[in-house]
């Protein structure tokens, strides 16, 4: 077939995400080391990609060396703030060192303010008022922490988020209880909802007081959803239920200051126009039926299609589609759109490659849609400590050998490499690396 090309405005930001504690290694005083001390994760993250002994530097040498020109990490608050009253100044440093590091390659910075973790202080207080975000002081608690760290490293970067995948923290940690504090009580869930919306709503004053041309939003995971029986209306009707907990709750709020939850409705007048941009996390899509024995979960049985393109461990359906509907979706919202992380779990690297370019492909169709979508960041750079699931998935561009600490590029990684370099992707890359998915991408 003759060769085709499909090319990315200019200034487009190519990355790859990673989080502090699945890169970091020792760290200790958060919710998470003790959740794995606990024995409640597949296995302990340990030295993880040894990022806090220096080795983020060679990670971002091959950030830099394969095209990419930006890269989104997170801060862990545990470490800036050990305890309720004392600022370790010394981790502070370290982040500046990364930031300046990421400046010296000459990459776009983003920087993730709370993703998932919780220093222990703050999720085992000593009253009994609740833990974590259950207890109505940690919004204040957190603007503190968003505070000093934007004031610390505001010179290396304008782009902030707030909160990684608001929607998710809650399901798995009040609803579903595979994260620490591992509650199931939908009760507790709406509470810790609306101490999200809040501290979100405190920390996007604080930052713009700080900075004023800062540019914050959060990162929404965003999850597609359709009808499993296309005929059933009960089917349908719960996949607008679902969606419009799941997907539409936390960017509604910081639009226009009302959550709503089921029966229940909490006004946070504050939290209107909290985003400058939206982050989109896109993995997958679910099909979902109607069961009454789910009430817990909102009467939606999630499933992947029987004939779905699943990745290793059953994690993930590639669903490129969903990636426009995901970035559709975002553009409602009215504001810049920042694909925040996208990728799949895949050790062999068999299907990340054709994973990769299909996604990217309707990024394109997003992007020539005149959505407005400023960039791209891949989940994620390196093999990294995956959560409950532990070591068992493997994200990275990069694969990781936990016991050596070295890295071997994957195929994946030089396709990523050559889109990134060209601020395209070609039928060549596709033919090269994916011949399978050419029909799909770039049809005759
Ligand atoms: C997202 C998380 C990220 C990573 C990917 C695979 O939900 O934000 O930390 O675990 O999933």
């Amino acid at each position: 077939m003759a060769k085709a090309k499909i090319q990315f405005p200019r200034g487009f930001l190519w990355g790859t995400a990673t989080a502090s504690h699945q890169v970091e290694g020792n760290n200790k005083n958060n919710n998470w080391h003790a959740w794995e001390e606990a024995g409640k994760t597949a296995d302990k993250s340990g030295l993880a990609c040894d990022w806090w002994g220096g080795r983020w530097r060679e990670d971002l040498d091959r950030a830099l060396e394969t095209g990419q020109n930006a890269h989104r990490f997170s801060v862990e608050w545990s470490r800036i703030q050990p305890e309720k009253n004392r600022w370790d100044e010394g981790a502070l440093n370290r982040y500046r060192d990364i930031l300046r590091g990421l400046r010296e390659r000459n990459m776009t910075a983003m920087v993730t303010l709370h993703h998932f973790t919780n220093p222990l202080w703050l999720e085992n207080p000593s009253t009994d008022s609740g833990g974590g975000w259950e207890n109505d002081e940690t919004p204040q608690l957190f603007a503190d922490f968003v505070r000093k760290t934007v004031s610390a490293l505001k010179e290396y970067t304008n782009l902030w988020v707030t909160i990684n995948e608001p929607n998710v923290y809650v399901y798995s940690a009040y609803v579903e209880g595979a994260f620490p504090p591992g509650k199931q009580d939908l009760n507790i869930a709406f509470k810790v909802m609306v101490n999200l919306v809040r501290g979100h709503a405190l920390a996007y004053k604080a930052i713009h007081e700080i900075q004023r041309e800062a540019r914050v939003g959060m990162a929404h995971h965003y999850r597609a959803m359709s009808p499993k029986n296309t005929k059933s209306p009960l089917d349908h009707w719960v996949v607008k239920a679902q969606s419009s907990v799941f997907n539409d709750l936390f960017p509604n709020a910081a639009r226009n200051g009302k959550v709503k939850f089921l029966w229940k409705k909490v006004e946070i007048p504050e939290a209107a126009d909290t985003q400058d941009f939206m982050g989109v996390n896109y993995y997958s899509r679910d099909q979902v039926a109607f069961n009454l024995k789910m009430a817990g979960e909102l009467f939606g049985k999630h499933s992947f299609p029987k004939d779905a393109d699943l990745s290793e461990t059953g994690f993930i359906a590639n669903e490129p589609e969903g990636l426009h509907e995901a970035i559709r979706w975002a553009n409602g919202f009215g504001k810049d759109i920042i694909v925040t992380e996208n990728g799949v779990e895949d050790a062999a690297d068999e299907m990340r490659p054709r994973y990769l370019a299909e996604h990217i492909a309707q990024l394109w169709r997003a992007v020539n849609f005149s959505w407005r979508v400023k960039g791209y960041f891949h989940w994620s750079l390196v093999d990294n400590f995956e959560w409950e699931r532990g070591w068992t998935q493997r994200f990275g561009l990069w694969e990781l050998d936990i016991e050596t600490q070295k890295r071997k590029k994957r195929k994946s990684a030089e396709l990523y490499e050559e889109i990134c370099k060209t601020n395209s992707l070609s039928s060549k890359m596709v033919e090269k690396y994916c011949p399978e998915a050419m029909e799909k991408i770039f049809p005759d």
